[in-house]
């Protein structure tokens, strides 16, 4: 028998799949919030997904976060890859550098031989400055090649550690939590119902846009992200979700 069916992770995923309405999901043992390696485990099923599904003149568009980065860290050359231009899936979310969607976007073609193309926008724009940019050639260019993603891997965050993270007012912090976010992805926020309760200001790859995209890879794991996992995967795409064990059975144990 495979490895996975002995640690039952085949089941795992088979529960996921139903539960989430996945079409496919791949759970890693371990738990990411107790052992770092776990991380890498997913950062590796991702790029291995990557290779398999690559095909010649694709764009890739990539969200930010610890995540996504270790899919980054685990590509490797491959012949679709090389002609794969990899981009960010939004404008900047305040994260730190070497965890925004700019530089991962850059990290993967670099590791795999592919190109990559930069969206410069800053996150805290004004409501007036926002308008402009996002009337910019520059910007209005970038933003059809990544509205053109055949592929999109994204990170999920719990709702809470994500604000904080990005340093966000204390007002926002409160309005979130009235709303009861308990999860972001793509600088949305959503609650147990999948609903978005909160949408930042920066620029880039919508919701609606994930529909034409061949493959939505959401990779995010540990227990601590249940929740924020159970409720973003209905509402990105019902696509792929890589895992681990922790989140996995945190999920199924509370239906
Ligand atoms: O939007 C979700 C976050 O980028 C996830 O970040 O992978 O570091 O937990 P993380």
């Amino acid at each position: 028998p495979l490895i996975k069916d002995l640690f039952g992770l085949t089941e795992l995923e088979k529960g996921l799949k139903k539960i989430l309405g996945m079409r496919r999901v791949t759970v890693v043992p371990g738990d990411s919030d107790r052992s770092g390696w776990v991380k890498q485990e997913m950062g590796k099923a991702g790029a291995r997904l990557l290779k398999q599904l690559a095909r010649p003149d694709q764009v890739v568009a990539v969200a930010g976060g610890t995540t996504v980065a270790a899919v980054a860290d685990r590509m490797t050359a491959a012949p679709g890859l090389k002609e794969t231009t990899f981009v960010p899936a939004r404008g900047g979310l305040g994260e730190a550098v070497e965890l925004e969607a700019n530089y991962i976007a850059s990290l993967m073609a670099r590791k795999s031989g592919g190109h990559y193309r930069l969206m410069h926008v800053p996150d805290q724009l004004s409501a007036d400055a926002h308008e402009t940019l996002v009337k910019e050639p520059h910007i209005q260019e970038m933003l059809q090649v990544v509205r053109s993603a055949r592929i999109i891997v994204h990170g999920i965050g719990d709702a809470k550690t994500m604000a904080t993270r990005r340093k966000s007012s204390s007002a926002l912090l409160e309005r979130l939590e009235q709303a009861d976010a308990v999860g972001e992805a793509f600088g949305y926020y959503f609650n147990r119902n999948s609903e978005i309760v909160y949408r930042g200001r920066s620029i880039g790859l919508g919701l609606e846009d994930l529909e034409k995209a061949d493959a939505i890879i959401a990779v995010a794991g540990g227990s601590s992200k249940a929740e924020a996992i159970a409720a973003i995967c209905p509402a990105a795409g019902r696509d792929t979700l890589i895992t681990d064990e922790g989140a996995a059975r945190s999920i199924l144990g509370r239906r």
